[in-house]
């Protein structure tokens, strides 16, 4: 049986203080470990200082970016080993907003997971079509193209460690929620196209979380789909209220 996963992603939200006082009203809500893995990625100048707050407490702290380069003459850049040394257990690759408003391509992205992996971290690997790919038909073609080229010569040991996120571009922050059976549909794809494309023989333990205008109003139909094993909440992670009602929700 696969724990669910519910992850809060707060892309460039919250100061310090506004981390911190969320990840304590969450560590007093969660003290011990449930049958959720909950998750929470802050940006990068709260991670130490929420990691801090969360210490002795079940929930695990991501990152949502960093370079494959261990370190080196990049400005502006985090590796892998200092979100590790910051804390960070989880790492959000390949995120549409990295993909489309950063450039991010698939070669870049196989890198990071490799280097994400190499030095710990468990990737969030993000993957999903625009609403003219869905019109066109082209749904399916595009998620394979991702994972193919996201996950290209990740070793079987490696894959298990690997969360992917389904986040149809056309449902982030939108409020347009893909139908249930609709989001069903692609997330039995994916674990399809990783037991086939990556000749995995354990797919059917692979989390695959659900993004894209994720409330406390559709967890519940998205989480009674068999494929769909949590969520990676944007707007709705930002409110203390709506994502413990996300995570009580998600409770087996
Ligand atoms: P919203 O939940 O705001 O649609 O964002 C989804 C998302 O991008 C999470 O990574």
């Amino acid at each position: 049986m696969i724990n669910p996963m519910i992850a809060a992603n707060w892309k460039m939200h919250k100061t310090i203080p506004e981390a911190v006082a969320f990840a304590k009203q969450l560590k007093e809500k969660f003290p011990k470990p449930g049958d959720v893995d909950i998750v929470i990625a802050p940006p990068f100048t709260a991670l130490f200082p929420v990691v801090e707050v969360l210490k002795d407490s079940p929930i695990h702290v991501s990152a949502q970016n960093m370079h494959w380069e261990e370190k080196g003459a990049y400005t502006g850049e985090i590796s892998a080993a200092m979100l590790v040394d910051a804390g960070c257990e989880f790492i959000i690759i390949g995120h549409s907003e990295r993909r489309t408003l950063f450039g991010e391509t698939g070669g870049m992205l196989n890198k990071k997971i490799h280097a994400a992996l190499k030095s710990g971290l468990k990737p969030i690997f993000c993957i999903g079509e625009t609403l003219e790919e869905r019109e066109s038909g082209a749904t399916f073609r595009i998620i394979q193209k991702q994972i193919k080229e996201g996950l290209n010569n990740i070793i079987s040991d490696d894959i298990r460690k690997i969360a992917l996120a389904y986040e149809p571009i056309w449902a982030i922050g939108t409020g347009k929620t893909a139908t249930p059976p609709q989001a069903q549909e692609v997330h039995s794809f994916i674990r399809k196209t990783i037991a086939t494309d990556l000749e995995y023989d354990r797919a059917s333990e692979i989390v695959i979380i659900y993004g894209g205008s994720v409330n406390p109003e559709n967890t519940d139909s998205l989480m009674n789909q068999p494929d769909i094993n949590g969520a990676l909440v944007g707007g709705a992670g930002l409110d203390f209220g709506s994502f413990a009602d996300i995570i009580k929700i998600s409770e087996r």
